[in-house]
């Protein structure tokens, strides 16, 4: 019986394995008559207990320990660690340290200690730290040297006890302590749900018992939308034809403002790579069209309603020039830093807002199964708690930026991660039973509906269930079901790129009335049409089959959502780009971020004879093309869609390079080819996959990383100089190693960083940084061997040839 499930008792309520205690049971509604259940709310106790989420039905089982044996283990440590009952750590000063615990959503709990400790390694007893605070289920531990976060773990706390020796997940599980907990006989129940007043009612802990039901209260912010929304749904102009044009997400630049505006749509969005009319990619110019859009939507159109803008910003908003671009999602998992994860979503939600994108096609939260996928650098890691906490914090700082708010948009919904042999697209499937499916991919979906994702976007590909494969864009088990109803989603479902077509005909764009009619009867709201010939059929697809083969409740449902999304970002009152935040991009206090991202996300995979880390007195020779390429370092959705290679694309940043001459001085040469490396100290070997996106990344024949841009024989030249070398893999995704990693004496997945390559050299040189990062994906030895995943007990999903991997998930050295 694997504890990691207990967290999201949402899926397997009822299931709790302690055995100890009693149990509480009730249904979570809201006040109106007759009350509706409220899916997904979090139920809890203050001082004793465990922590579940109600299901489809407002229902929920608590588990009441008593006195139980609980086992903190460290699922991911960084620089702290458990070690039997004690928690480790060091510190380099002596300083106030402050050890703070959080959520899975990284909403701060309580602090556990704060007091200064002599530089040195500590040990502290776990009883101790954590007896009052601590729930079943995952926390974060963070240690905090002023702002300045030190190093985080992941805990899992169970109400049960498990064996001392590895419970078979890949990481360190350390022996049972002992927890006792005090039984009160009174205690307040904690509900909590986005949207609604949160509630603590007094409750008295005896025997099991049903509470019955437990009433809340939506916050008057959101009473206030819903009076609003229902308003301007009863107005006479708002017509079919006005509705179909909510639901319509058109692209740039296809259709002539007065068009977008007669129609009247909800959205207007482009992709990847989408220069017309921004012929200079500035964000001044982006602002400028989209506030064109705007203002003609809202003087031209009948009803007024503000469009909202969507664009890729998946790592910042990257394919705009002179914005600040981050680490990919695969370097952010590695951190395991939600506070930083939030600060990064809200710098870009700051950037895009003042080029007037109010939509972010982010975060991708897909559990990435498959190494192979071209797309496996936008997931946070190959497991649903991950991407629970890393997506989850993401929503957070997205959209809670205040009246500039961005809405996300959560993608891919769900099982993007699982397709076979990692195939992007529509011509993906995955083949995974509804349990796996819902253990595995769905997690994350639920976390980020608590945070109050505003869209989500389902996936081009397919999952075969019950015998049959069905697209995402059309199937109602996942839209409806699994996502509106169990994980009480209220926000909007927007397709994919022409995905509704494509999900009907293979490659089509022809929006057909049948097709139309299966994908928003199966629960898609808004539909991201690339021509103007398609957001014609599309409008009048819906228009003629409204009350016929669509239901009226059905369409006005979708638009009800569309609209309360609206009001909640304020789009109502802030339509147009904020110049204000517009002079704010780039600012050094964006770029410390990102460079900060840049060192939680390394991780050393090898340092032998201490290798690392550098000293400034060394003579190090730089090799490899990458160490000089900003393009490279960013990888794709950077400037085009599928990334641009070199220094002149209008990156706004540092390369690995820079960043190791800014600290090494003139001690640090550069050598691209390693043609001269007698008189080094030291050699540090830069080497990587070029930029690409999604299918273009997929790759079945083999990840080796010799046959990557060269990188065996330039690897091969450095060993052959006999002086130590350190590696840094620029990549995507981990790749086959082993030949490569026997050459060097020190072995850095560097990921795709972004634009601040000096985050490198900060933790290179050492001194002030040390690496914090762990991984996220299991390290296949072999391509074989892959698809390869930590806790792979899911029966029905692939696996590929076995046997150990290069390094396990959670695996990461430090100095
Ligand atoms: C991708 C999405 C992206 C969209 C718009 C699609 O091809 O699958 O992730 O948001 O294009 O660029
Ligand atoms: C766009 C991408 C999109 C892709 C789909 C590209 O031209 O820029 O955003 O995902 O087409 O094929």
């Amino acid at each position: 019986m694997k504890s990691r499930r207990f967290i999201f008792p949402l899926i397997v309520l009822g299931f709790h394995c302690a055995g100890f205690g009693a149990t509480l049971t009730g249904r979570v509604v809201d006040n109106s008559t007759p009350p509706n259940p409220v899916a997904n709310a979090s139920v809890s106790l203050k001082t004793n207990g465990s922590v579940t989420y109600t299901d489809a039905l407002g229902q929920f089982s608590l588990l009441v320990s008593t006195t139980t044996s609980k086992t903190p283990r460290a699922e991911v440590s960084s620089t702290m660690q458990i070690v039997g009952a004690n928690l480790r750590f060091s510190s380099a000063l002596t300083e106030k340290v402050q050890i703070d615990q959080y959520d899975l959503s990284g909403q701060k709990l309580a602090t556990l200690l704060n007091k200064p400790f002599s530089a040195g390694s500590h040990s502290i007893a776990l009883p101790v730290l954590m007896n009052k605070n601590a729930l079943p289920g995952l926390c974060i531990l963070k240690i905090h040297k002023g702002s300045e976060t030190l190093s985080t773990s992941i805990i899992k706390i169970d109400s049960h006890a498990i064996p001392a020796s590895n419970d078979g997940l890949g990481y360190d599980a350390n022996g049972p302590i002992s927890l006792s907990k005090t039984t009160a006989s009174a205690d307040n129940l904690l509900v909590y749900r986005f949207q609604f007043t949160p509630l603590s009612q007094s409750v008295t802990i005896g025997t099991t018992q049903n509470l019955g039901d437990i009433v809340v209260t939506r916050t008057a912010a959101e009473a206030a939308i819903e009076r609003k929304v229902d308003s301007i749904m009863a107005l006479p102009a708002f017509t079919i034809a006005m509705k179909a044009g909510q639901m319509t997400m058109a692209r740039k630049s296809q259709l002539t403002d007065a068009q977008y505006a007669s129609l009247g749509v909800g959205s207007i969005f482009n992709g990847g790579s989408d220069l017309v009319d921004v012929p200079g990619d500035t964000p001044q110019e982006w602002a400028t069209l989209l506030d064109r859009y705007q203002n003609s939507m809202l003087t031209s159109s009948t009803l007024k309603i503000p469009m909202i803008y969507g664009q890729d910003c998946v790592h910042g908003v990257g394919t705009i020039k002179g914005c600040t671009v981050f680490p990919h999602n695969i370097g952010l998992g590695c951190t395991h830093d939600t506070a930083l994860i939030s600060k990064i979503a809200q710098i870009t939600a700051n950037e895009a807002a003042a080029c007037g994108i109010r939509l972010n096609f982010a975060p991708c939260v897909a559990s990435v199964r498959n190494e192979k996928w071209g797309r496996a650098y936008e997931g946070f890691g190959e497991t649903p708690e991950i991407n629970s906490l890393m997506g989850a914090a993401y929503v957070r700082g997205l959209q809670n930026t205040g009246t500039y708010a961005v809405a996300a948009s959560v993608k891919h919904f769900v099982g993007d991660g699982s397709t076979t042999d990692g195939i992007n697209g529509a011509g993906g499937t995955t083949n995974i039973s509804e349990a796996t499916m819902r253990a595995i991919h769905l997690p994350q979906y639920a976390a980020c509906a608590r945070e109050g994702m505003y869209t989500v976007m389902p996936s081009y590909s397919s999952w075969t269930h019950n015998g049959t494969k069905w697209f995402q864009s059309l199937d109602s088990l996942t839209m409806t079901q699994m996502l509106k109803r169990d994980c009480g989603f209220d926000g909007f479902c927007v397709s994919d790129w022409d995905a509704i077509p494509q999900a009907c005909v293979a490659g089509s764009s022809n929006y057909t009335n049948s097709c139309v009619a299966q994908s928003i009867n199966a629960g898609m709201d808004m539909a991201m049409i690339v021509s103007a010939a398609s957001v014609t059929q599309y409008i009048s697809a819906i228009v003629s089959q409204a009350g016929s083969a669509i239901p009226l409740s059905r369409i006005n449902d979708a638009v009800k959502r569309i609209l309360r999304i609206k009001f909640r970002m304020n789009l109502f009152s802030t339509p147009l780009s904020n110049s204000t935040l517009r002079a704010q991009i780039n600012s050094p206090q964006s770029q410390a971020i990102a460079r900060q991202a840049v060192r939680e996300s390394l991780v050393l995979l090898k340092n032998q004879n201490n290798a690392l880390p550098l000293k400034t007195t060394d003579k190090v020779v730089v090799v490899g093309q990458w160490a000089n390429d900003l393009g490279a370092q960013c990888g794709g959705w950077t400037i085009d869609w599928q990334g641009k290679t070199g220094n002149t694309t209008g990156i706004v940043g540092t390369t690995i390079l820079k960043g190791l001459q800014d600290a090494g001085g003139s001690n640090v040469t550069y050598d691209q080819a390693g043609a001269n490396l007698s008189g080094a100290d030291k050699v540090v070997c830069v080497v990587g996959e070029s930029p690409y996106a999604e299918g273009n990344g997929d790759n079945l024949n083999n990840l080796d990383l010799t046959n990557v841009n060269n990188a065996g024989s330039l690897i091969t030249t450095c060993s052959n100089s006999g002086k130590p070398v350190i590696v840094i893999l620029i990549s995507g995704r981990p790749l086959i190693i082993d030949t490569e990693l026997s050459k060097c004496a020190a072995f850095v997945a560097a990921w795709l960083p972004g634009g601040q390559g000096s985050g490198i050299a900060d933790v290179l040189y050492g001194g002030t940084y040390n690496f914090t990062g762990t991984l996220t994906n299991t390290w296949p030895a072999s391509y074989g061997q892959i698809p390869i995943n930590t806790g792979t007990n899911y029966a029905d999903e692939q696996h590929g040839s076995g046997g150990a991997p290069q390094f396990a998930f959670g695996f990461g050295l430090k100095y």
